[in-house]
């Protein structure tokens, strides 16, 4: 593992027209969808997997596997989802990516729908980012017309229509099952699982759903070889990887760094918390996993590092707090994004969420007792592992985090009959 910033999706974009096709290839791009065209479909499998590629988008799964779990050899239309929903809070790397390179994603897309036997691919953006959705649609465009997409690719026999579908904006889409469910037209519900998409996925077919990062991971594997990737981050979480860094930092923004990186190391390359302040807590994986303390500065920030810390690595949205921020106000408007959000289909998570922002207000206005914190943690033990899908598991564990470490400030809040902190002092303005 090495300690620095290693950019490798991140490495062209301060040039200012890589986000069009001339730029890209300028900076070598479209060099790998010939090499993997010149592979058996297998092999260009077997280089992701022995890259040791895990999912980007929160879970970590194994991309390379996760390929080899579609059928072989049947005659069904095979389908690639690119999942770019990105909206859980903190999350900041999929939209600049798209943004700075989109044609990284697309190439990413056209070798990864090669490898898994599809001809056509969806790229599901989050509805409100429509800037967003225009880049995309511009370069899957360029894409075409310079034969990287569509018939007989390359001389290759290779055919691949690429699909930006617009979202209309809803965290619950992001969740694999929903999001197909909405690419179908239908309201956006998580699905049972099994069958899990690679068996029956969009219009119940053979469907492999991965991350923006995931995919846009895939053309410098391919150029780089295995081994290369491999080489760097840690034994079972390699690569590098985008870290956004976001709150009371006095350089917020996107760094891109080796799996095994620590927050301490982060906070070096960043300047830093803002002058004159110390760190509080910070979420290594946005708001979906529990909160970490300055206890944890030097957790290498790896999925297997974190999940032992008691949090999870997720996308990592690294949100810094300082002193100044209340824990209670913080984990109450995280839980208000995910009451908002809750899709209401099961009784635990729509339920639950209602309650949990019920008992979170009231212990910040002060009225809160001992009693309510025992009674948030009783409502959060009956969502986790009850809900129907990670949603709801992923709206507890901020606020048990929370209440295991700051246990006092929740007590606080009623002694002083309300919110000990100044709400200006928290502002990013308050330090200029
Ligand atoms: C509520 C919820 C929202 C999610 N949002 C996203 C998202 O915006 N982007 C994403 O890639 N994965 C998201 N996921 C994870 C996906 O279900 C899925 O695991 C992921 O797209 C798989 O891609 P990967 O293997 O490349 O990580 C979400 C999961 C849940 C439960
Ligand atoms: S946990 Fe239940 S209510 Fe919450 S989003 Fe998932 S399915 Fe919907």
């Amino acid at each position: 593992m090495t300690d620095t910033l290693t950019p490798v999706l991140t490495a062209h974009w301060d040039q200012p027209d890589i986000f069009t096709l001339d730029g890209y290839r300028r900076a070598g791009g479209w060099q790998a969808l010939p090499k993997a065209l010149g592979m058996p479909r297998d092999e260009v499998i077997a280089t992701v997997r022995n890259s040791g590629l895990r999912g980007r988008g929160g879970a970590g799964f194994p991309t390379g596997v996760k390929w080899g779990f579609l059928p072989k050899g049947d005659d069904k239309p095979h389908y690639l989802v690119v999942n770019a929903d990105e909206s859980v809070p903190g999350a900041c790397k999929d939209v600049p990516l798209m943004m700075a390179t989109p044609h990284t994603l697309i190439e990413g897309a056209a070798i990864a729908a090669y490898a898994i036997g599809a001809s056509h691919a969806f790229i599901y953006v989050r509805g409100e980012v429509l800037h967003v959705i225009r880049r995309m649609r511009h370069a899957v465009q360029e894409a075409y017309a310079a034969g990287y997409l569509g018939r007989d690719i390359l001389g290759s026999g290779f055919n691949l229509d690429v699909i930006v579908h617009a979202g209309a904006g809803a965290y619950i889409c992001g969740e694999e099952t929903a999001l197909l469910d909405s690419l179908e037209g239908k309201r956006g519900l998580p699905r049972n699982k099994p069958p899990f998409p690679a068996v029956a996925g969009v219009y119940a077919l053979p469907t492999n759903v991965n991350n923006v990062e995931s995919i846009a991971s895939v053309p410098s594997i391919v150029l780089n070889g295995a081994d290369w990737f491999a080489s760097m981050g840690t034994e079972k979480s390699k690569g590098v990887a985008i870290f956004n860094l976001s709150g009371h930092v006095t350089t917020p923004g996107t760094y891109e760094a080796p799996l095994g990186i620590t927050l301490r190391e982060l906070l070096q390359l960043s300047g830093g918390m803002r002058g004159g302040h110390r760190l509080k807590f910070w979420t290594a994986g946005g708001s979906s996993a529990g909160i970490l303390t300055d206890q944890h500065l030097d957790v290498p920030l790896d999925f297997e590092s974190v999940a032992a810390a008691g949090s999870a690595l997720g996308t990592r949205s690294v949100q810094i707090f300082d002193e100044t921020t209340c824990v209670v106000g913080a984990v109450l408007r995280w839980t208000e994004f995910y009451q908002h959000e809750s899709c209401g289909k099961c009784t635990p998570c729509r339920e639950g969420t209602f309650w949990m922002v019920r008992l979170l207000d009231q212990l910040e206005q002060g009225h809160g007792t001992e009693d309510d914190v025992e009674k948030l943690l009783d409502v959060c033990d009956n969502i986790t592992g009850r809900a129907f899908c990670a949603l709801g598991d992923s709206a507890t564990p901020p606020v048990t985090s929370a209440v295991r470490y700051f246990r006092d400030e929740f007590l606080q809040h009623q002694k002083e009959g309300g919110c000990p902190f100044d709400p200006a002092a928290t502002t990013v303005w308050s330090a200029l």
